[in-house]
């Protein structure tokens, strides 16, 4: 079986061939009729062991789209609350047929575990603070919608880099599509192998967008941290916080992206996040539905030229 356990390890050409399709997917979910009968008969599994309205919601739509039968597990109402184990509630779930399991939980590397146990496709919700590929595929068919191409672009993944899976998937994703990376933060929440990621660092937010195409701004993750990483809000609003005066030092075209789900007032400035011109944060959530169908067109092909990813 194939998954999609991260963006770690796919090519130019993998990811290309998932955005291409993608594109086609975001056409149609524009139009009246939104279904194709590509999935007919195949059962789709969503196993969440975190919180998640996006993430969650369009794959339940992708699936649905795609003609599958689809099944939510939320795991606070299932037996994971009477103690049973990851391991043994995926084993449950594949005793009845899947085609796809998709999962998200707090542990980096669950994902791959579970793929090497069950009989069906995995694709990664997000494990830890490990990978989200399918988030950087939708950040990336976003910025390739508006700027035609992520090659030669600089992107400025900015705040709470150290818990931030969305961060992982994206530098991995857009160093291999030919993008300049930074990263910026205070130094409590950038982690400290970066110099291996290929990536410059940047502590003053005023010189890390300067000039940059495109401002990724990601939440503080409060449910991960185990001491302060922060002073406090208003003072980590006021260095690394995204406002207009700091957005004025980007490109006069740069644009806004936020994986959600987002602080206002703490990462991002409300009136910011909501440019009409400038914010993609609306786009990058409909993106998403049309990146999980290509995901999930591309995992259940059975063709001799399929991309395996
Ligand atoms: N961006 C993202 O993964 O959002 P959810 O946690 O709401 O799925």
């Amino acid at each position: 079986h194939r998954h999609l356990l991260g963006i770690q390890g796919l090519g130019p050409q993998e990811i290309t061939t998932i955005l291409d399709l993608a594109d086609g997917y975001a056409a149609q979910n524009r139009s009246i009729d939104k279904r194709r009968n590509l999935l007919g008969g195949r059962t789709l599994v969503n196993l969440f062991f975190e919180n998640s309205t996006r993430t969650l919601t369009s794959f339940e739509l992708a699936g649905k789209r795609l003609g599958a039968d689809v099944i939510n597990m939320q795991t606070s109402a299932s037996s994971v609350a009477k103690g049973e184990s990851l391991i043994d509630t995926a084993m449950t779930l594949n005793a009845m047929h899947l085609d796809v399991l998709v999962v998200r939980h707090a542990e980096s590397g669950a994902a791959e575990l579970l793929s090497e146990k069950v009989n069906c496709a995995v694709i990664n919700a997000g494990d830890g603070a490990h990978e989200h590929p399918t988030q950087a595929l939708l950040d990336a068919l976003t910025i390739r919608r508006r700027k035609g191409t992520i090659a030669g672009l600089t992107v400025a993944i900015c705040g709470d880099v150290l818990h931030s899976r969305v961060a992982r998937s994206n530098i991995h994703l857009l160093n291999t599509m030919g993008a300049r990376v930074r990263l910026v933060g205070p130094r409590t929440l950038i982690p400290s192998q970066v110099d291996r990621m290929g990536v410059e660092v940047f502590h003053d937010m005023r010189a890390g967008i300067k000039d940059v195409d495109v401002v990724m701004m990601l939440r503080i993750q409060n449910e991960r941290m185990k001491g302060s990483f922060i002073p406090s809000i208003p003072e980590y609003f006021r260095f690394f916080g995204l406002d207009y005066e700091k957005l004025a030092l980007a490109k006069p075209d740069a644009v806004i992206m936020h994986p959600g789900p987002m602080n206002r007032g703490v990462e991002i400035d409300s009136d910011v996040a909501d440019d009409v011109e400038r914010s993609l944060i609306r786009e990058q959530v409909e993106m998403g539905v049309a990146v999980r169908m290509a995901c999930l067109d591309l995992l259940t092909r059975h063709l001799p030229n399929a991309v395996v990813l």
